[in-house]
């Protein structure tokens, strides 16, 4: 494909916006032409803010427009499946925001819709495309640390949750919405798939869920074992209020790895009165608008070089596969086997 690829943003929410900007300004070969939101406001302010000439309030009236090739798909995780079995079967190219969807029999079905129209199907896992990430990456396959035996991944947002969050049934929770990227981490550093695993978790801060939600958690720990013998840990939280914290240590045999740091810039002040004062990260817009770009790129290149995206719909569905046996942890108190995969 020489021409460049024209594409349609489906939710301009948070997220939305960020891709929307992205694939407007930054992204090589791509153009964007169509905006959809739910909201009648949203839809418009953001298709003029973008510069896109189609906007709507139905998704449907992107999929059947034939100057759109390909969506990114934005809206709330519940709405994902049917929206990319449908672009798909209209021959549109897909990159879904993680996660996939809520069980994985959705995501099989997205799979096979994708295979069976020959579109591209990337899943949003943009910490794939950060630099420090795929530094770490790097340096664990030139074998620098030796053979990995721990890898720990926690991200600690500082909002509290989302009210439709609180139905573990309808949104899988914060295993889903927040721990998804450490367990998309945590696969793609080891090159190894779950054995088993065992997760913990409570409400600590989200009050307005206890009486309604009393399964609700806001802060998750989980253990997994991998094929490889290696050993995962992630931890997530919502509502910690000082910052965006994400972390990973990778311990190996002979070194370890680190990325990520709570300070927004190297900028330390200190005074006598105040002591020493630095920045700190306030949100995964700021810390990852880059692999924002980097993962929009990634997915329009794919589609022009005719490649499989570098994250596709079975990374999607295999993260969604672990949140549902750590959802089913928490509730049973056991430890859950994932179904035998090869790695
Ligand atoms: N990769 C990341 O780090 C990251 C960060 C945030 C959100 N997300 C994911 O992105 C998705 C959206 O999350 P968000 O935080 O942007 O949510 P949001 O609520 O801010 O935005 C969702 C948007 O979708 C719109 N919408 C709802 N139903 C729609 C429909 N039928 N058709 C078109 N638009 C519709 C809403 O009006 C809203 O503007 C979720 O799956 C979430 O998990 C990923």
């Amino acid at each position: 494909m020489n021409s460049s690829v024209r594409v349609g943003l489906i939710g301009a929410g948070r997220a939305g916006r960020i891709h929307g900007r992205a694939i407007a300004a930054d992204v090589v070969g791509a153009e964007l032409v169509a905006v959809c939101d739910a909201s009648h406001e949203v839809a418009e302010q953001s298709a003029r803010e973008l510069g896109a000439d189609l906007w709507a309030t139905d998704y449907q009236r992107l999929l059947e427009a034939p100057e759109v090739d390909a969506v990114v798909v934005v809206t709330p995780t519940r709405l994902h499946r049917d929206i990319v079995v449908e672009a798909a079967a209209r021959g549109k190219h897909v990159l879904c925001e993680k996660p996939m969807a809520i069980t994985v029999a959705e995501c099989e079905e997205m799979n096979a819709a994708a295979a069976a129209a020959g579109v591209r199907l990337q899943i949003g896992f943009m910490r794939r495309f950060d630099a420090s990430f795929r530094r770490a990456k790097e340096a664990i396959e030139s074998g620098a640390i030796g053979d990995v035996v721990v890898v720990k991944s926690h991200t600690r947002g500082p909002s509290v949750p989302h009210e439709w969050m609180y139905d573990l049934r309808a949104s899988n929770g914060p295993l889903a919405e927040v721990s998804s990227h450490d367990i998309d981490t945590l696969r793609w550093l080891t090159g190894s798939e779950a054995v088993t695993l065992q997760a913990f978790a409570g409400n600590f801060r989200s009050e307005a869920a206890r009486s309604e939600y009393p399964d609700f958690y806001d802060a998750v720990l989980m253990n997994v074992q991998l094929r490889s013998g290696a050993l995962g840990n992630i931890e997530g939280q919502q509502g910690v209020r000082y910052g965006y914290d994400a972390h990973v240590d990778v311990v190996g045999t002979h070194g370890s790895v680190q990325v990520g740091s709570l300070r927004g810039n190297s900028t330390v002040v200190s005074t006598a009165d105040a002591g020493m004062r630095a920045d700190i990260v306030p949100s995964w817009r700021d810390l990852f608008q880059q692999a924002y770009v980097a993962q929009d790129q990634s997915f329009i290149d794919a589609i022009r070089a005719e490649r499989d995206p570098e994250v596709t719909g079975e990374d999607g569905l295999r993260a969604v596969a672990m949140v549902a046996a750590g959802n089913e942890s928490i509730r049973t108190g056991r430890r859950v086997a994932l179904d035998a995969q090869e790695d």
